[in-house]
């Protein structure tokens, strides 16, 4: 059975959609979301669904005690869906090529510090793209700089609002995110 635990910090729509997808089959159950976000939508929907949530606050993330939180879902990967914060190297190198995190954007464009959500997309329709995606990584010390698993495009209209463009991006988001998740899984074996 793979195992894998979610950290999010906000709505959770991705992190729904990955329960659902695998609610379906029968080798992966997702153990657990973890957030750094009391208030965070997730945890409501998640509590609905019967997964089991974790809060933690900014001063454990990183430390010893985080990782023993970790380890202790003895999980297959780490699925970063709408995490915001940086993960610490000492996550990184007790979990190399495990920490997979979804960007809204065509990486290496529009990512790193401060690029999250309507930020992208906002910097998307100023430069006038005519198409964004969807970036799925492995997660290294730098903001959206590890190696790209899988990218998916879609075509932006000129007039479309950063609304739109968003809207178009999450569409991506959840229609591919939990089937490639399915695909590192069976690469890993
Ligand atoms: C998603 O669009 C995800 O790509 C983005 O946060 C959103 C979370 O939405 N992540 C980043 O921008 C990371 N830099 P959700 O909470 O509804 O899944």
């Amino acid at each position: 059975m793979n195992k894998l635990i979610i950290l999010a910090s906000g709505s959770g729509s991705n992190a729904i959609k990955i329960i659902e997808y695998f609610e379906n089959l029968n080798d992966t159950i997702v153990s657990a979301v973890l957030t750094d976000n009391r208030h965070a939508s997730v945890l409501d929907k998640c509590k609905a669904l019967d997964i089991p949530t974790v809060y933690f606050s900014a001063a454990l993330f990183g430390s010893s005690a985080f990782i023993d939180l970790l380890n202790s879902f003895y999980p297959d990967l780490i699925i970063l869906a709408g995490f915001l914060k940086k993960i610490p190297s000492e996550v990184i190198v007790k979990y190399p090529d495990k920490i997979i995190n979804i960007h809204p954007s065509l990486l290496p464009k529009y990512g790193g510090k401060g690029m999250y959500g309507a930020n992208v997309h906002k910097a998307v329709k100023e430069n006038k793209e005519l198409e964004s995606g969807v970036s799925i990584h492995y997660v290294n010390e730098n903001y959206d700089e590890g190696q790209i698993i899988a990218q998916y495009k879609v075509d932006i209209d000129i007039d479309d609002s950063i609304e739109q463009i968003a809207k178009k991006v999450q569409r991506l988001e959840h229609l591919h995110f939990a089937p490639t998740i399915e695909t590192i899984l069976k690469k890993n074996g």
